[in-house]
């Protein structure tokens, strides 16, 4: 295990079905990542709440996240695993973030446009403040690395430079209180793998996501075996065989999806993907693509079902990561109070 300089941090939104987007862009990394780091693991409740959610749903949802975590392979005894609600240093922090971000660098989140859509004037305060929370939800941590898709790539951007915009207007004041130089660090994305960005199995052009109105357009990972045969076999792709090569993947978005979809199940790449499937047709693809799918999906669901049947256990596992966050978190907000001025008990 590293030392606690190298700290992982992810979050994911319990807002309704996890699909395999999550699972390939995230969490599956977050298993895999629990090798090398210490490593916190978060279900954001508090973001989720940026647009209305149904108070009952929500809390079966931030339980079926944890659930997903740990039927996945995290280890909860050794990582830790909680609900962002739990501890309020995330709140606090995202206070003081606020006040160090700018207008403008929020004014230019592609995700609030798309989530606002055109009734900008309607959306929640906490939708447009969203990237600060998630700036305070990895920097309270100090965290180091941040395994997510490709959607949150211009988020951890915000992120780095609201750190350096707070190590800079502070520096006299971190120097005054014996604190380094970089208080907080500058948090690296890790963006990697055959599937940071998953696609929509109806449209090669559209991330796979929760909001998409069509349930064929995503593989939920609560989906049973004949549910993934069918939206696999359904999913769309062109009339040629697969290609021989890789720049055979050009312009041809659906072909690319599913061969990056298999070359992650695999942990292989998609030249590896090629060199077993190039120049087939795709009926036999989707078929190993049907096979390969519910071998690895299959256990993480009943092993998902198994855990949501105890929720108390659950629970017990997201209070006391909860305690363990709460340590490192008021570790930072004591020394951030410090920082800013703020007269403290
Ligand atoms: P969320 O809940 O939308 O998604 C959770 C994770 O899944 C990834 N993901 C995908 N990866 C590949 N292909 C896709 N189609 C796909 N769809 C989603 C997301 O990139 C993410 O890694 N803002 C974050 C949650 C968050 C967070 C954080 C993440 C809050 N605070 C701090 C990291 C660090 C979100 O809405 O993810």
């Amino acid at each position: 295990m590293t030392s606690a300089s190298q700290r992982v941090f992810s979050g994911v939104q319990p807002t309704g079905n996890l699909h395999l987007g999550n699972y390939l862009g995230a969490i599956k990394r977050f298993v895999e990542l629990q090798e090398g780091y210490d490593c916190i693991y978060c279900v954001v409740d508090m973001h989720a709440i940026t647009v209305w959610q149904d108070p009952v749903e929500l809390k079966k949802s931030i339980r079926e996240v944890a659930a997903a975590f740990l039927a996945a392979g995290v280890d909860g005894s050794k990582q830790i695993v909680f609900n962002q609600s739990q501890v309020p240093q995330h709140a606090e922090l995202a206070w003081v973030l606020n006040c160090v971000a700018r207008l403008g660098w929020l004014n230019r989140m592609t995700q609030f446009k798309e989530k606002a859509g055109k009734d900008r004037e309607n959306a929640s305060v906490g939708l447009y403040a969203y990237p600060n929370l998630m700036a305070a939800d990895i920097l309270v941590y100090r965290a180091t690395h941040v395994p997510v898709g490709e959607d949150q790539k211009q988020h951890l951007e915000l992120a780095r430079d609201i750190a350096q915009k707070f190590n800079n207007d502070f520096a006299t004041s971190i120097a005054a209180n014996g604190l380094p130089e970089k208080f907080f660090p500058q948090p690296q994305p890790l963006i990697a793998g055959p599937a940071t960005r998953v696609m929509s199995l109806r449209d090669g052009a559209k991330k796979m996501s929760k909001s998409d109105p069509s349930d064929a357009s995503r593989i939920n990972l609560t989906d049973s075996a004949d549910q993934i045969a069918n939206k696999i076999r359904r999913a769309k792709t062109d009339p040629l065989p697969l290609p021989e090569s890789l720049d055979g993947l050009k312009e041809r978005p659906e072909a690319d999806n599913l061969i990056g979809i298999y070359a992650a199940l695999a942990d292989t790449d998609a030249q590896g993907v090629i060199d077993e499937f190039g120049g087939g047709q795709f009926s036999q693809f989707k078929q190993a693509l049907v096979d390969l799918t519910v071998a690895k999906l299959g256990p993480i669901n009943a092993e998902m079902t198994r855990l949501v049947a105890d929720p108390g256990h659950i629970d017990r596992v997201l209070g006391d990561g909860a305690a363990r966050a709460e340590a490192i978190a008021a570790e930072t907000m004591t020394a951030v109070k410090d920082i800013v001025g703020f007269v403290r008990r």
